[in-house]
């Protein structure tokens, strides 16, 4: 084994890749590796890659350039790329014809294999691969490191089945692949042992949870479920798809007491015809009578989005069903994306792709609605008594302030002894920010 026995993991991308790094961390830290304090210097240096965002390609070999700087400095240290980026056949290519000296190189369905390559790799001095395009069921069992102590993502199902025209998703992380609930429920129950109070379930389509491998489970029994676990007093998860919004997993927004009232409900477009385009299977009056069935169940509900400008074809009337859908949806907050073109998605191929600079101006537009929006409903909360799960000390309230989320996943930041952290407080209100609040312990 190496001798210089520290590790670095870089992480781009959503909360699956999230989850994956500390899956990494557990298994190297079984190997004997210890955190190290920064990158440059590091034993292991693992790129955890995302292919979502635009120009991911430019940046992720960007980022292989400066790595080959930091090889020539320390030529025994080991760099091992993995995630998304390593399910696109072309990225491969170009790493073995111009990266050679990329150590290790694993997908995202090989993660468990991690460790025998980095054996293999330091025994016989080659690069090491394993990337596979399919797997029928998820590896168990595997450590892990937590960031905090006190809460965790779980992982309820790998991959994507829907094949929305724009999204390289389902092309990167292969078919929907479900855990068994035992497992999942397990891996909870050790999880509030070990004192952690709030877990957020992971799945690209969380609501499909179990479908694919016709489970006698769905999502809702496993919400169920999850509830009657001892020690958890909190349920987030992420994300949900609009197609399939049942109403037992709106029910379950009013039966299970430590489901927090946020849910993450991606539109993408206020257009039916764009929203068919985008093969997602709903209209916008669908998705607003989900959103109001939500608010009938659990009136206090946060619902955040994701939204999409510049799909192909978007017309201003299009661009106007998003604007209309905004004001009525009335989100909490979202996420904005200008449209780009992933190559090999049907979408790339779509011949009416719309101007930089219209897209540019809508963009704009909608940030500052949605913007305001999300204003308004944080005024709402000043004044308020909110129960905050205490995260420690704030990345930006300065000395002595900590944050922490709402039930309803809102960031509060306020004056409290970091020692503190991972207890639920009560915390009054006291001033509404755009993105934030703050507040005061009670
Ligand atoms: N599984 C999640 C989303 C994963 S990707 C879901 O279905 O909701 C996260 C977000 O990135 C998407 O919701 C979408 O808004 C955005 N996105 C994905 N592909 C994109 C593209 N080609 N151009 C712009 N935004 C994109
Ligand atoms: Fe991508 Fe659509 Fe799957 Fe979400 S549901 S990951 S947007 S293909
Ligand atoms: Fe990116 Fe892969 Fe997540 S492409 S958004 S890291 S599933």
């Amino acid at each position: 084994m190496a001798d210089n026995k520290t590790y670095f993991i870089q992480t781009y991308g959503c909360q699956m890749n999230e989850r994956d790094s500390e899956t990494i961390a557990g298994m190297l830290e079984q190997e004997g590796f210890v955190p190290a304090l920064e990158r440059d210097g590091a034993g292991v240096i693992v790129l955890n890659t995302c292919s979502v965002r635009e120009n991911a390609d430019n940046r992720f070999f960007g980022q292989l350039g400066v790595m080959k700087k930091i090889k020539e400095k320390n030529p025994d240290s080991i760099v091992a790329v993995c995630g998304c980026m390593m399910q696109q056949e072309p990225v491969i290519r170009k790493i073995r014809e111009k990266y050679n000296w990329v150590d290790i190189i694993f997908g995202t369905l090989n993660i468990d294999e991690f460790p025998s390559l980095l054996r293999r790799r330091l025994a016989e001095g080659r690069q090491a691969m394993s990337v596979s395009e399919a797997r029928e069921h998820i590896a168990e069992g595997l450590p892990s490191v937590r960031k905090y102590p006190f809460k965790s993502f779980v992982n309820i199902m790998n991959g994507c089945n829907n094949f929305c025209t724009y999204c390289i998703v389902p092309y990167t992380r292969g078919r929907e692949v479900s855990r068994q609930p035992e497992a999942i429920l397990e891996e909870i129950r050790s999880l509030a042992a070990d004192g952690v109070r709030e877990v957020t379930l992971l799945g690209q389509n969380v609501n499909s949870y179990g479908k694919a491998d016709r489970f006698d489970t769905d999502f809702a029994d496993l919400l169920y479920r999850v509830n009657e676990v001892d020690g958890i007093e909190r349920i987030r998860f992420m994300t949900s798809h609009p197609k399939d919004v049942p109403d037992r997993l709106i029910g379950a927004f009013r039966d299970c007491e430590k489901l927090c009232h946020h849910i993450h409900l991606p539109v993408q477009s206020g257009s039916s015809r764009l929203i068919k385009k985008m093969n997602r299977h709903y209209t916008k009056e669908g998705y607003l009578e989900t959103v109001a069935a939500l608010r009938e169940a659990a009136p206090d509900i946060a619902i955040t989005t994701d939204i999409i400008v510049g799909f192909p074809g978007e017309t201003e009337e299009d661009f106007e069903e998003t604007m209309d859908l905004v004001r009525k949806a009335q989100f909490d907050s979202a996420f904005t994306f200008l449209y780009s073109v992933r190559d090999g998605t049907p979408a790339a191929k779509y011949p009416d792709q719309v101007p930089e600079e219209v897209m540019h101006r809508r963009f704009d537009r909608l940030v500052e609605a949605l913007n305001a929006i999300t204003a308004e409903k944080n005024l709402a909360y000043q004044g308020r008594v909110e129960k905050i799960l205490i995260e420690g000390p704030s990345a930006r309230g300065g000395d002595g302030i900590c944050s922490g989320r709402t039930d309803t996943f809102k960031l509060v930041n306020f004056r409290c002894n970091p020692a503190r952290a991972g207890e639920l407080a009560d915390v009054r209100i006291t001033e509404a920010k755009t993105f934030s609040l703050f507040g005061e312990l009670v």
